[in-house]
């Protein structure tokens, strides 16, 4: 796997869903579906370890259409390719990039990295822990959705620096390793920490995850670690569920646990998420900036009640807020998992 990450100029970051990439007897199977919003695509591209390997036309998706209504041309979004075997090499492991075109340009892409052994090398969280950090109890789900963001966090901190360079790196609000797990998995890697406020979560990746370190931590700073203990700290889906206050005090606290120059990947619900949501939500959103008033009842019984929140901020709202802390090095919507917003940030000497 690549340290420093290929660059694709012009081409954006597609919205979608990898639902197959399965190495199996016959090949590759790679099938899901992509959307870039006001883009229609002719056909989909498969980039398999950086090398072209297949075409696929776009196939009808009325089911995708009919969970976003509001999408225009979600019906058109579906790929599908079988990447036949080269004489006996198994294809355990890889990259894939499938690409939207239009005519034999690339204008959107989505990534993720597969393994065929996945389940046995990354053990299974119990559903209810599971579903309270991603909502899904499938394992295989769960899995591929978690090495799919990971490749996104990976290829992220490659754009900045050597990975092989890390030293130390945390996981700020892990949960139970859906990420970290996979970070855990690389050959040359730093030391792994963990840490989240959910005691059971975290006593699951501390029995299940032994080659990383993890603490249970409290809901407001500071954390025992000392300052500028990491060279790199991830937040995934853990800002979008703190009101802007807690948000602030956590900013904080993850400048002095980095080293002068660290980097902090974290995530918001930006404007693309509150589009797929009920009209209102992106009105109130672009009135307010952020909405950080509802209460989200999935860690009913862990954190005091009103701590979490389903919160939406938008790209505005977070460059003008979060450099008050950090330099921005980059905002890209949809960074994450093809959702979420992806900030990279450096933090100040
Ligand atoms: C949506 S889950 C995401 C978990 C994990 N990052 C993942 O992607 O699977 C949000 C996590 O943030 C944790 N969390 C919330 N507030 C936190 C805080 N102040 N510090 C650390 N973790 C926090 C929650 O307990 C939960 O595990």
């Amino acid at each position: 796997m690549p340290t420093l990450a290929e660059s694709w100029p012009g081409v954006a970051q597609a919205w979608g869903c990898f639902e197959s990439v399965s190495p199996g007897p016959d090949g590759l199977l790679v099938a899901g579906w992509m959307q870039l919003l006001g883009q229609d695509f002719s056909s989909f591209r498969l980039m398999l370890n950086g090398k072209s390997a297949a075409a696929s036309e776009v196939y009808l998706r009325p089911d995708v259409a009919e969970v976003y209504p509001r999408v225009t041309g979600a019906d058109r979004s579906g790929f599908h390719f079988m990447v036949p075997i080269a004489g006996t090499d198994p294809m355990t492991s890889g990259r894939v990039d499938v690409l939207g075109c239009v005519g034999d340009r690339p204008v959107a892409r989505m990534s993720t990295r597969f393994r065929a052994d996945l389940d046995r090398l990354m053990p299974t969280p119990p559903t209810e822990l599971m579903v309270r950090v991603a909502s899904v109890g499938d394992p295989s789900i769960f899995k591929a959705g978690g090495l799919k963001s990971f490749t996104d966090f990976y290829d992220a901190i490659c754009r900045r620096r050597d990975f092989r360079s890390t030293r130390r790196l945390l996981d700020w609000g892990c949960g139970c390793g859906r990420v970290t797990a996979h970070f855990l998995l690389e050959p040359e890697r730093p030391e792994v920490f963990g840490c989240d406020i959910d005691g059971a979560a975290i006593a699951w990746c501390q029995e299940n995850l032994p080659a990383g370190i993890f603490s249970r931590i409290n809901p407001m700073p500071p954390t025992p670690f000392p300052d500028g203990t990491f060279d790199v700290v991830i937040g995934y889906s853990v800002f979008t569920h703190l009101e802007r206050e807690t948000q602030r005090a956590w900013l904080n606290e993850i400048h002095r646990v980095l080293v002068p120059g660290g980097l902090l990947l974290a995530t918001t619900q930006g404007q693309f998420a509150a589009f797929l949501e009920p009209p209102q939500v992106l009105d109130q959103l672009e009135r307010f900036g952020i909405l950080d008033q509802d209460f989200d009842s999935m860690l009913a019984g862990v954190v005091s009640d009103g701590y979490y929140r389903v919160v939406f901020q938008t790209s505005d709202y977070t460059l003008q807020e979060w450099s008050k802390i950090f330099d921005i090095l980059e905002y890209t919507e949809r960074g994450i998992g093809n959702y979420q917003d992806l900030i990279v940030m450096s933090s100040r000497g």
